[in-house]
């Protein structure tokens, strides 16, 4: 028996890093998936390896920021599995600015996809959800989203804003059996942190505690226990999974 045995999940940006893994993971676990992100190739490399090996996943190719994709995402998931259970707002972007070197048009864009794509996907799933008597939203945040941290303004800054939005989003819904959630990685090895892992090293590596950085899969499994009624109790609460990053 899976952990999502009969759910129906939506995952973003499940082309590589952590939703590929959660695609993989939820899928593995018993539920539909399914699949989008912007970068149709590897999503469906994703979805093949889901369905070759007993799973089943479809791909959608997916830009959060369209409101207008956003309403034939949901709107096939209901075509094809009747109901949503699960949204992982998990596409993201990161930004390596600081306040006063960054143009109001980096700042705009990276609000738009790491904060607007995630409201415009709550604000769809949410009446879906009611219609199926309850759900579970994981906003993927960052430790980015708990503490300061310089030179990533506006990553921080969307971050931060999506874990509130998500303890609102829990106090707004929790009457309809809809939860909550944000979780919030620390450093995790994937094509977003691989191209900073050589300059950033000693800064990463002296705050995070553990002698090892996170994989994918250390984050899979954390929204698999937010997706899945072991967490029926938990709404408008912080998953932080960080290698003991705000312990300091
Ligand atoms: N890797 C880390 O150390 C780390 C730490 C904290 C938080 N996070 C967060 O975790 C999430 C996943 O990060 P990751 O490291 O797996 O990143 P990644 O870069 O490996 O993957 C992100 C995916 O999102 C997709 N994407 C980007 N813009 C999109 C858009 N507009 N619409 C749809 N899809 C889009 C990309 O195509 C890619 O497949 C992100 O929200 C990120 O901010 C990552």
């Amino acid at each position: 028996m899976g952990r999502l045995n009969g759910k129906v999940a939506i995952i973003t940006g499940a082309a590589m890093g952590m939703g590929a893994s959660e695609a993989k993971l939820f899928a593995k676990e018993g539920a539909k998936v399914i699949a989008t992100d912007v970068q149709l190739e590897p999503l469906n490399q994703v979805v093949k390896d889901i369905n070759e090996n007993g799973g089943e996943a479809v791909a959608i190719k997916h830009n959060v920021t369209s409101e207008e994709e956003w309403k034939f995402v949901i709107e096939e998931a209901v075509k094809l599995y009747g109901k949503v259970d699960v949204l992982v707002n998990n596409a993201g972007v990161s930004s390596p600015k600081t306040i006063a070197n960054m143009e109001m048009d980096e700042w705009n864009k990276i609000l738009d996809i790491n904060l607007n794509g995630c409201v415009i996907g709550m604000k769809y799933v949410i009446s879906e959800m009611k219609k199926a008597g309850g759900g579970s939203i994981i906003n993927i945040s960052s430790i980015g989203g708990l503490v300061g941290m310089a030179g990533t303004s506006p990553y921080t800054a969307a971050k931060g804003a999506l874990r509130v939005l998500s303890k609102s989003a829990a106090v707004e819904y929790g009457k309809d059996k809809i939860r909550v959630n944000s979780l919030h990685p620390g450093i995790v090895v994937t094509p977003m942190t691989e191209p900073s892992m050589k300059d950033a090293l000693p800064f990463y590596k002296t705050y995070t505690q553990l002698p090892y950085f996170g994989e994918p899969e250390d984050i899979a499994y954390g929204a698999l226990f937010l997706a899945s009624d072991e967490s029926r109790f938990m709404t408008g609460s912080e998953l932080v999974i960080d290698g003991g990053w705000t312990a300091l």
